[in-house]
């Protein structure tokens, strides 16, 4: 049998700190509100030309490193990101030519914070089928391009990053089951308005930002997260207590604590980053397991469980031995 097994993270943060003190002076908003409705005390915001390629590459020369990996070894290379630099080539692509290795196929996925489950689902049936040993998944976001700095109710959460992992084939358990969902009748509530073919000026006025009615996705948030961790223990016949760490889509910490209280996981087994980070879209589960990677709490043989919602709604989990 060939598992997919992590073996090497990596992480990259912008330099730039904002605070909530900060965001006090440009909305109508108090780092109380912030913190005790979100958990989010800052977050990172890309300098004006650094692009989430620069991110996305960062990350993965940090996972290629761990992972002791030759960026020529790669045999697919998958970037999840809902903030590419351009409209083509992908974001895999330039991040390819930046790793300095053509012939593998390089592509992007687009399920907005559920990208990083999205894309582990995807290599790890190229990995399980035999198509391909090693593989770079990242995920990376420049959210603050699509945020509108006027709207108090979206700007304050999230932030910029990228998080990065290889994945190589094993006779070891590695990735034992993922389980990804979408259900596109909720663009009402999550949504960029405008893009490419609808265009901008029609649509949003010139204004393609992130509108969003949080306190309804709050709600569709926790009970899908609550079935997605059900779905994924039985797919597995485990209960709770076969989960060492639960890393979480990093969107709200009231969100999360719902998740972990539904599989009665007490916070200390929690990988909780939203705090420093906000939400970072698609980078948010993978920069939240190098985080617990590197200050040694997640350790090798213990099992995780990963999950994430987001807009589309698209929602995901992965349980894996680390
Ligand atoms: N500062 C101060 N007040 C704010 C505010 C801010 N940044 N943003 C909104 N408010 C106000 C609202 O205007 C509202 O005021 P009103 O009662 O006078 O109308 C009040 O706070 C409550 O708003 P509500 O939206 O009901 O708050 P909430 O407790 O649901 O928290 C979110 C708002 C956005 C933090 C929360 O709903 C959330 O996290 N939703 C999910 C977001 C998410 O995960 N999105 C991405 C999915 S990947």
């Amino acid at each position: 049998m060939t598992y997919s097994r992590i073996t090497g993270t990596g992480g990259c943060l912008p330099e730039r700190v904002l605070t909530n003190a900060e965001l006090e002076r440009m909305v109508d908003t108090s780092d109380e509100w912030i913190r005790t409705r979100t958990g989010i005390r800052e977050r990172r915001i890309a300098a004006p030309d650094e692009t989430t390629c620069d991110l996305a590459e960062r990350a993965a020369r940090q996972a290629l490193d761990a992972a002791g990996v030759a960026p020529s070894e790669l045999d697919l290379i998958v970037v999840a990101t809902t903030t590419p630099d351009k409209v083509f080539p992908s974001t895999a692509c330039l991040l390819q030519a930046r790793l300095g290795v053509g012939g593998c196929p390089a592509f992007d996925i687009q399920a907005v914070c559920t990208g990083f489950l999205y894309g582990m689902t995807v290599v790890d049936q190229f990995i399980r089928s035999g198509t391909v040993r090693r593989a770079l998944l990242v995920g990376a976001e420049t959210l603050s391009r699509i945020l509108d700095w006027t709207d108090r109710a979206t700007c304050v959460l999230f932030g910029d990053g990228a998080g990065a992992v290889v994945l190589e084939a094993s006779g070891e358990p590695g990735v034992l089951s993922t389980h990804i969902h979408a259900d596109g009748a909720y663009e009402h509530l999550l949504a960029v308005d405008g893009g490419i073919s609808q265009g901008y000026e029609r649509v949003a006025g010139g204004n393609a930002y992130i509108r969003m009615q949080g306190n309804e996705v709050f709600r569709v948030a926790v009970n899908t997260l609550g079935s997605i961790v059900d779905e994924t223990l039985e797919a597995n016949g485990v209960t709770r207590d076969a989960i060492d760490w639960l890393v979480p889509h990093q969107a709200n910490v009231r969100i999360i604590s719902a998740t972990a209280k539904k599989l009665k996981l007490p916070m200390d087994r929690v990988v909780v980053t939203v705090d420093v980070h906000g939400n970072t879209s698609a980078a948010s589960v993978p920069l939240a397991l190098d985080t617990a990677v590197r200050d040694g709490r997640v350790q090798r043989g213990q099992r995780l469980l990963l999950e994430a919602f987001g807009a589309g709604f698209t929602w995901g989990a992965a349980y894996l031995v680390y």
